[in-house]
């Protein structure tokens, strides 16, 4: 029998997904890096959702990391990680949310180096 803390009333449970900002700053030519390589590598490997501005783009590139339904049952919020301009943070970010994500894989030591608090948000990433 399915736990039903980690169902959700219109489907089953949601895996751990990713966000990617791309508009004015993040994937433009301000910021260095391949940033179709990087949407087209989190895609082969993870859900993804491209973003309007989150408005930070002082952290562009933004990946927000969204809990799976067993992370939010496990009390875990969306992750925001910034500055994400090299394959290997990328690469870094796939492990992770392969792994779990939020409130099931704690998240590597490298990653926390990229993780920043959103200024309060009248919508949600
Ligand atoms: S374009 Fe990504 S935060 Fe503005």
């Amino acid at each position: 029998m399915p736990d039903r803390r980690t169902k959700r009333t219109t489907g089953g449970p949601v895996p751990c997904r990713v966000v990617v900002c791309r508009d004015c700053c993040c994937g433009s030519p301000k910021v260095t890096g391949d940033h179709a390589a990087q949407t087209a590598r989190l895609r082969a490997e993870v859900p993804v959702r491209v973003s309007d501005c989150l408005d930070v783009c002082e952290q562009a590139n933004v990946i927000v990391v969204q809990p799976s339904t067993a992370g939010r049952a496990a009390g875990a919020r969306p992750v925001w990680l910034g500055l994400v301009n090299d394959a290997d943070a990328t690469e870094d970010i796939v492990g992770w949310v392969r792994a779990g994500g939020p409130g099931v894989a704690p998240l590597p030591d490298v990653l926390d180096l990229y993780a920043f608090t959103p200024p309060r948000r009248r919508g949600g990433a």
